[in-house]
């Protein structure tokens, strides 16, 4: 390592995927051409307070035009993975019905610019867009969505499994339950608790079904699923609150974990929520589908303190005075991430474990020479590769790492406003700059080449 990584990296493998990781809707732009049809985010950044300052999908960063130039962006910071999602509303544009063909064309382009750039893609094939046609029909609180995508990720995977080996079924599927249809904070906007249980429910049957159907439509698939996870620590000693901190686990870690590695959903949970699950008798197999590798989005720790008149899980989160925090306002923890690394190894037995996800948002500036210098980021990044490297030393099989983001973008209820990329946007222009940051990044991949 050279001084200016003084990070010993040299637990990670030869072989570790460096990438970056985007999703469809954040990026692409596009969302009226070749066929698409609108996804529940293009509905709900149209709801006046939605989303801040009024900000939609509708341009993003223009990639389905610029996709060659973002792989030659890529190319530059020396990666050699890529973690995308594929737009359910381009390939199936009601859902499920008739194949788009111009939407399918579209990632097969991409996926062989990638590999012919020697970069591997990650393909996930939810995140977040449902087609606003299934949405008109009950979307995830309703059993037959979890079918319907099932049914697209195997003809994505018919065309795409011949060159795509890694698939994620689901990005973040708390997010789409608890934030979708409990705190009504993202699409579609609900906050009801009985709808947000059985959308957690059919979301993880969809990963279940999913992992079926891309198997047998591409036998050597490699599948994981994407979820984000947290510490989570009581605020005092108190009964209420160590009892609070149990609850916001088994609501945003065991929830997720449990019912795919063979589990069955916690029980105190199903009490703690009070609703009937929507069970049939065989789904807990299908969910518990085997994984060949588990994907850990990681950004922040919780500490938490009891909250009875909230809602589920009855616990809140208590900001910490004098903790570094980004512009999220999310804590900085590095640690956290070794935490979670390691308890997927102990108690779960990930087979393989890759970070999908991981970054920082601060309110970059472009100086006057047009460089955007972010240090800040740049010591994000190298803490929390030092916390996966830690994770690796200690037997975990750290397999890769995908810096949140490649670009900046749309980030969902907060717009554009927020920053995550390892390359500036100029939203007037679509002008790409390279941030410290991301040549920070292209030097630790490099050294780590170099070994
Ligand atoms: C995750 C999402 C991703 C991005 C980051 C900042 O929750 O999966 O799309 O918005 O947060």
């Amino acid at each position: 390592m050279t001084d200016a990584h003084p990070v010993d990296l040299g637990a990670l493998p030869r072989d570790f995927a460096w990438g970056t990781a985007t999703s469809a809707y954040q990026i692409e732009g596009a969302v009226d051409e070749d066929g698409r049809a609108p996804s529940i985010w293009d509905t709900f950044s149209r709801v006046p307070g939605a989303v801040d300052g009024g900000d939609t999908g509708d341009t993003a960063c223009d990639h389905y035009h610029r996709w060659r130039e973002d792989i030659a962006l890529m190319r530059q910071l020396g990666t050699n993975a890529y973690r995308l999602s594929i737009a359910w509303p381009r390939v199936l544009p009601g859902g499920d019905g008739p194949v788009n063909a111009k939407g399918l064309d579209f990632y097969d382009q991409l996926v062989d610019g990638l590999l012919a750039a020697g970069i591997e893609p990650s393909v996930t094939l939810y995140h977040w867009d449902l087609p606003q046609a299934l949405q008109d029909r009950g979307g995830w609180p309703e059993r037959a969505t979890a079918e319907h995508l099932a049914a697209y990720a195997g003809l994505v995977a018919e065309r795409l499994g011949d060159r795509v080996t890694q698939w994620a079924t689901l990005n973040e599927p708390l997010c789409s339950a608890w934030i979708g249809h409990l705190e009504g904070r993202m699409a579609p906007g609900q906050a009801d608790l009985t709808a947000a249980v059985r959308a957690s429910y059919h979301l993880l049957l969809g990963h279940g079904l999913t992992a079926q159907a891309v198997r047998a439509a591409a036998p050597g698939a490699r599948i994981g699923i994407v979820n984000n996870l947290s510490t989570v620590e009581a605020a005092t000693d108190s009964d209420a609150d160590r009892a609070a901190a149990r609850r916001m686990d088994g609501h945003v870690n065991r929830w997720w974990l449990d019912p795919v590695h063979g589990r069955g959903f916690p029980a105190d949970m199903r009490e703690v929520y009070g609703v009937d699950l929507p069970e049939r008798p065989g789904d807990l197999a299908t969910i518990a589908a085997p994984l060949d590798w588990f994907g850990l989005n990681y950004y922040f720790p919780q500490v938490v303190a009891a909250d009875p008149d909230g809602p589920a899980p009855y616990a809140r989160q208590i900001e910490r005075p004098g903790v570094p925090r980004t512009g999220m306002d999310w804590e900085v923890d590095a640690h956290g991430l070794e935490t979670l690394i390691m308890r997927l190894h102990e108690e779960y037995a990930s087979p393989q474990i890759r970070i999908t996800e991981n970054g920082s948002s601060y309110p970059d500036t472009v100086a006057p020479d047009g460089t955007v210098h972010d240090p800040e980021r740049a010591a994000y990044l190298t803490a929390h590769l030092a916390a996966c490297a830690r994770a690796a030393r200690r037997g975990a099989p750290v397999a890769g790492y995908y810096a949140w983001s490649l670009l900046d973008n749309f980030e969902w209820a907060y717009g554009y406003d927020k920053r995550f990329g390892l390359v500036h946007v100029d939203y007037a222009t679509q002008r790409r700059t390279v941030k410290t940051s991301g040549r920070h990044y292209a030097g630790i991949i490099a050294a780590h080449r170099a070994g």
